[in-house]
């Protein structure tokens, strides 16, 4: 039978899969590398680094393997990241990461304008994007600056090594705040804003588009044939919306990872109106509402590391009355704010780890909160959701998503979204399925569904108006 490779290449990791045409996960591997942290507020990875991973992992993922079944690969990164190669193809300085906060006097002047940014780009400024950073690299690496001959984005990079082709996808252009979102095209006057000439910018495909057949010393490395295609695949919040089925007007998806996002599905772009909101092209085509949180999962490491307690199955959710804000790498939505810090609100003698370790799940599911109702007041409403990322395997988070947000739970039939993600449009890519949808209906299943409770609900609600209030107070000192 068929199969396919999805390469999600994410902020801790590497994550590959082999799949066959149901969605069967065969194999996965998963290698592991470093976030660098420079200086404070930096945060960067050597795109080498990521390309040696993909390929040992994917000779691991291959080892037992009928490699001549490998019909596709496609991809699913990290956003945001800016890659720069000079003209003799070397990587000029190590890739400035979602993360990084280093280019905030860049953010702030491009938000002197937000009305005019949002008219190029559907979105305002943040830190993560890479149009900042390449402002930040202008004034402070000249020299570098003025080696640049490709940029590109994460994934793009190993679609590069893969095929040689200067290539990205809709999904992860728009992350740059280069692109013209709601017309799928680099924005000229951005480009002049920023300093830079179009030749510098990859082409871009749709996410399901065969960008190239592999190249063939790649293909002689690995073992497989020279007819492998190449697909674009996309920025790692769209892709994993693809690995959940989230892709009708209206549905969302949770990815609980490094990062946590909320991302809505929409048959229309959405203008962003100056918000502290993603407007984005989704990896089907159309478009897509996103928040960011910096610290997610991440946070819930943070805390197991330290204090090295969970939350157990019998906590009562209503005895807890500790609060965390769980900016611990400064907040993208909706603060914006690169100097936001991290907070335990309410302790006393008697507080446990563990109301804290729950205090924790809260912090981020109220910020995750904060995301939405950025989307409720433009109109949208949420009733459902899927979760996914490394937080979605929690037993305690889903109950916790439910009720702080006051959505019902879809649980699906796929641990990892991304990668499946990825897979799924390889599939598409080599016509295994007519669309995107008739793909996903068939593949993602919910195997079961959390429902709200009113009464946690109404708890959560009060508790969520308390929370809201902490980091305008913390702030100010
Ligand atoms: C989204 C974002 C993060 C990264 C994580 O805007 O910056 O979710 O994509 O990989």
């Amino acid at each position: 039978m068929n199969t396919y490779i999805g390469i999600d290449l994410g902020t801790s990791a590497v994550k590959i899969l082999l799949v066959n045409k149901l969605g069967k996960v065969l194999n996965s591997v998963n290698v592991t590398y470093p976030v660098n942290i420079p200086k404070i507020n930096y945060s960067e990875q050597d795109p080498k680094r990521w390309w040696s991973a993909t390929i040992s992992g994917l000779k691991t993922l291959l080892s037992k393997t009928n490699k001549n079944d490998v019909k596709a690969i496609s991809f699913s990164g990290q956003m945001h990241g800016l890659v720069m190669l000079d003209k003799k193809d070397n990587v000029i300085r190590p890739c400035i990461l979602w993360n990084d906060n280093r280019s905030e006097e860049f953010t702030s002047l491009l938000n002197k304008n937000k009305k005019k940014l949002n008219s190029l780009t559907g979105n305002i400024a943040f830190n993560g994007f890479t149009a900042p950073k390449i402002m930040w690299v202008k004034k402070y690496e000249p020299n570098n600056f003025k080696k640049i001959n490709k940029i590109m984005l994460p994934k793009d990079y190993l679609i590069y090594q893969f095929t040689h082709q200067f290539a990205t996808d809709y999904s992860d252009a728009a992350g740059t705040l280069l692109l013209d979102v709601k017309n799928k095209k680099w924005s000229n006057e951005m480009l002049k804003i920023i300093g830079i000439k179009k030749e510098q910018l990859p082409k871009i495909y749709e996410s399901y588009q065969v960008v190239s057949k592999i190249n063939k010393d790649v293909a002689l490395t690995l073992g497989l044939s020279k007819n492998v295609k190449i697909v674009a695949g996309g920025a790692d919040n769209a892709i994993a919306a693809i690995g959940t089925n989230t892709i009708k007007n209206n549905s969302c998806n949770i990815s609980l990872g490094t990062s946590g996002t909320l991302l809505i599905a929409s048959d229309k772009y959405h203008d962003g109106r100056t918000l502290p909101i993603h407007s984005f092209n989704h990896a089907t085509g159309k478009y897509y509402l996103m928040g960011c949180i910096l610290s997610a999962a991440s946070a819930y490491s943070w805390w197991n590391k330290i204090a090295s307690t969970r939350v157990s199955q019998k906590i009562s959710f209503t005895k807890n009355d500790v609060y965390f804000l769980p900016y611990l790498t400064g907040e993208r939505c909706p603060y914006n704010d690169p100097n936001a810090t991290g907070a335990f609100f309410n302790l006393r003698n008697n507080t446990t780890q563990e109301e804290m370790a729950l205090a924790v799940l809260e912090g981020v599911t109220f910020a995750l909160k904060d995301c939405l109702s950025i989307a409720n007041d433009m109109g949208i409403k949420v009733l459902e959701t899927t979760i996914c990322g490394g937080g979605a395997k929690s037993n305690i988070w889903p109950k916790l998503i439910a009720n702080i947000l006051n959505v019902n739970v879809k649980l699906i039939n796929a641990d990892e979204g991304p990668g499946l993600g990825a897979a799924i449009l390889a599939m598409v890519a080599n016509k295994e399925y007519k669309s995107i949808e008739q793909a996903t209906n068939k593949i993602v299943k919910v195997i079961k569904v959390i429902k709200k409770d009113a009464l946690l609900v109404k708890y959560y609600q009060k508790k969520y108006l308390t929370y809201q209030r902490l980091y305008p107070l913390i702030k100010k000192i």
